[in-house]
């Protein structure tokens, strides 16, 4: 069976409440494709008034972190609880944003990864080298690990229905995408990565996207690629361009 492209915006540390149900309502008669899942991953504070705001839509709402304990004393943090009684459908794990600025490895993204599933919600799991390590030869290497140490006990049919995000380090925000074919040789290693780690069916039926400046410009051909399922979405994701990637 074929696998259905996803195309999730990242909205990253952008739009308050009231800028977020402005976009939203904006977008609304850009991103009708229902040949494609659709997800906006909105800051904590958006949640409520996206989940509200998309009510009705081929739009799902995804956020962009949460914590792997049930609840308790852990200030500041958001539960996969919290995120379900949201209407919460989709959460990123692992964006290089957090693994870089807020030192999260793949020991904890591993719980996060195994909390999400348990609650119901899809992980967007998110890998990807820096440039460093792609000039010296290692990406795959590279990749593997954080795929194979993020799902450590997490099982077939579980990973049958995540998402994996390949988002190169050196093109996310930067507007220098990966080309159409380091794209889809990252991403067809990760799925013969996810054949040998478990096996094919799972490996035909995970979602892997491809992240790092895409644009209404690149999307198309990326998304032709077989092994590329869709994208995960910075910059483009929060203006009317992301109508267009969509409906690519
Ligand atoms: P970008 O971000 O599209 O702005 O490069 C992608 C991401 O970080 O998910």
């Amino acid at each position: 069976m074929a696998r259905k492209k996803i195309i999730a915006g990242n909205w990253k540390m952008n739009m308050t409440p009231s800028e977020a149900v402005k976009l939203v309502a904006e977008l609304e008669p850009l991103v009708k494709n229902d040949a494609v899942d659709v997800v906006y991953c909105v800051p904590a504070i958006d949640i409520v008034p996206v989940v509200e705001a998309v009510k009705g839509s081929n739009v799902q709402v995804g956020a962009e972190n949460m914590y792997f304990e049930e609840s308790g004393a852990y200030t500041g943090e958001i539960s996969a609880a919290m995120l379900v009684d949201a209407g919460v459908k989709y959460v990123i794990i692992g964006h290089s944003e957090r693994r870089d600025y807020f030192k999260e490895d793949d020991a904890l993204l591993n719980k996060k990864v195994k909390k999400a599933i348990a609650s119901g919600l899809t992980p967007i799991l998110c890998c990807g080298e820096s440039l460093e390590q792609r000039e010296m030869g290692v990406t795959m290497d590279w990749i593997r690990f954080q795929i194979k140490s993020d799902l450590v006990d997490v099982t077939a049919d579980q990973v049958k229905d995540i998402v994996i995000a390949y988002e190169p380090i050196w093109a996310i925000g930067t507007g220098k995408t990966a080309t159409t074919e380091q794209a889809e040789e990252v991403c067809k290693g990760i799925r013969e990565c996810i054949a040998q780690m478990y096996d094919q069916a799972t490996a035909d039926a995970v979602r892997i996207q491809y992240g790092g400046s895409v644009n209404a410009g690149n999307a198309a051909e990326l998304f032709a690629q077989p092994n590329i399922d869709g994208g995960l979405v910075g910059g483009a994701s929060l203006k009317a361009d992301f109508g267009k990637i969509v409906c690519y």
